[in-house]
């Protein structure tokens, strides 16, 4: 809307709670974001907050279609966080979306009202539209730092892609490679260190429809340390020393008996 515009739509009904002087001109660009997450399991309530560094009066959410940006809600309220909640999302709520509100501005002794720069986009992808694909830790899920491992995403599902999740952020994603049965993606993590410690899922989706995910896959959980090396060690040397004083022990015990059955001859043959 051209400033022109808003001024006319504006004459006589922006009331303009706090006035704003030309200072306000800067830009004033929100940012979108989904509670919780962006990765959203169909079914389930999502609630996508846009916020503004300035009072707004009105807020809008678009979502970008095949002809471009339009309008999916729309919500009046001042402050400076608009709300929108997606209940029960289907497929049909995965893709971009975008927010924008209007505000109220005191220029040169009127008021009208202006809408925002649009905030950069948010990507919300549905998850659990198909069955999930099975990651596995090669050589081993438990690994000495300096190793190689590769984390192996795969189904049969012929998924175009998988995308690697660690404790809760995508870390990677990578096209899948045929397999005999099915497709699989492979992580390479060259000589892993403690960083590379923690729980891992992967999820597929096909190269159409990349913001329909499937379900994750189980988690697996890669342990980057020496202790296992270590506890092998320490328990050895436990079992060494522990079997060494049991010896000790019984020799000095045999001794004891040897001793005492040759310095006391049986007493009932001397008696
Ligand atoms: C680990 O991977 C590198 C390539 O990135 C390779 O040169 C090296 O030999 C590998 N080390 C082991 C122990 O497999």
């Amino acid at each position: 809307m051209t400033p022109v515009l808003s001024i006319l739509l504006c004459l006589g009904l922006c009331l303009c709670k706090r006035t704003r002087t030309q200072a306000a001109d800067e830009l004033r660009k929100p940012s979108l974001r989904a509670e919780n997450s962006s990765l959203v399991p169909e079914g389930e309530t999502v609630t996508l907050r846009c916020r503004a560094s300035w009072e707004a009066e009105k807020w809008k959410l678009e979502k970008r279609g095949e002809s471009g940006w339009s309008q999916i809600k729309s919500v009046r309220g001042a402050g400076d966080e608009g709300e929108f909640s997606l209940l029960s999302v289907t497929s049909s709520n995965a893709g971009t979306y975008r927010c924008l509100y209007s505000y109220c501005l005191y220029k040169q002794g009127h008021s009208f009202s202006l809408w925002s720069e649009c905030s950069d986009p948010l990507e919300l992808v549905v998850t659990d539209l198909s069955p999930p694909p099975s990651l596995a830790a090669l050589p081993s899920s438990e690994v000495a730092p300096g190793q190689n491992v590769t984390l192996q995403c795969g189904s049969e599902q012929w998924y175009g892609w998988c995308v690697l999740y660690k404790d809760g952020e995508e870390i990677s994603r990578s096209r899948t490679q045929r397999h005999e049965r099915g497709r699989l993606a492979d992580f390479f993590f060259p000589a892993v260190n403690l960083t590379h410690d923690g729980t891992y899922r992967c999820y597929g989706f096909h190269s159409s429809s990349p913001y329909l995910w499937s379900s994750p896959s189980a988690p697996l959980v890669l342990r980057v340390s020496d202790a296992a090396a270590q506890d092998y060690t320490v328990g050895n040397l436990v079992r060494l020393i522990l079997a060494g004083l049991v010896l000790i022990l019984l020799g000095v015990l045999l001794a004891e008996h040897w001793k005492s059955s040759r310095g006391q001859p049986i007493q009932g043959v001397l008696d």
